[in-house]
């Protein structure tokens, strides 16, 4: 059995010293990688840039961008089960400077952005062998979490949703509730370790793969 996972955020510079990201930790990614290579999945865990060590027995490829992290999961693929956690950067600036950019009003007053690729989407739409059996993805979301969620499955056209409400401190802290959502029905997991959650996921996944 084969899982390929993306964890962490995306970076996208603005210029060599600045750059646009958000407050993933990677910590629910890389506990669920762990928990997939203890479940017997071979791992390939496509992570942004994260303060987290490598993970053993896990073959790890450290990325930036979300460009960078489309073309890391493709080279990685194919897998029985592809699981985004990232939360890859929506948008990128349009032009990267070379130069330090002057923080003059005219320069910073705005800032063109492009939108980035949506990994999740591009691996849920293709078809046959290019399409792993099991296609999951996360979904933070500060309010009306299951609902949310639920449309996000369907617009996403993923197998699985794992909804997280990030109104707290779950983004970047060390725990997390989560509500697996999938075609057959929901399941709760209430508040605990991200290993924890983790845990019981790759679980779920493995019964899922092996059925
Ligand atoms: O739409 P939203 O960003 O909330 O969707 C979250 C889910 O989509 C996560 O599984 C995330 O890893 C994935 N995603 C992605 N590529 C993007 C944006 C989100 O894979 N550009």
């Amino acid at each position: 059995m084969r899982a390929v996972l993306t964890a962490g955020p995306t970076l996208e510079p603005i210029d060599p010293v600045r750059f646009l990201s958000n407050r993933s930790s990677g910590q629910q990614g890389y506990a669920l990688a762990a928990a997939l290579a203890d479940e017997g999945f071979e791992v390939t865990l496509v992570s942004g840039p994260t303060v987290l060590p490598d993970l053993a027995g896990v073959t790890m490829v450290r990325v930036e961008t979300a460009l960078e992290m489309m073309a890391a999961v493709d080279a990685a693929l194919p897998a029985d089960v592809f699981i985004a956690v990232a939360a890859v950067a929506d948008w990128r600036p349009s032009e990267v400077s070379a130069v330090k950019l002057k923080l003059d009003k005219s320069a910073m007053a705005s800032l063109p952005l492009i939108e980035n690729p949506d990994i999740l989407k591009t691996i849920s739409r293709r078809e046959g062998h290019a399409r792993p059996s099991l296609v999951v993805g996360f979904a933070a979301e500060t309010h009306d979490v299951a609902a949310h969620a639920r449309a996000k499955r369907i617009r996403k056209g993923c197998d699985w949703i794992v909804a997280n409400d990030v109104s707290g401190d779950a983004m970047g802290g060390a725990q997390n509730a989560a509500l697996l959502i999938t075609p057959d029905g929901e399941e709760a997991f209430p508040r605990a370790a991200k290993a924890e959650i983790a845990a019981q996921l790759a679980t779920r996944i493995a019964d899922a793969v092996r059925a």
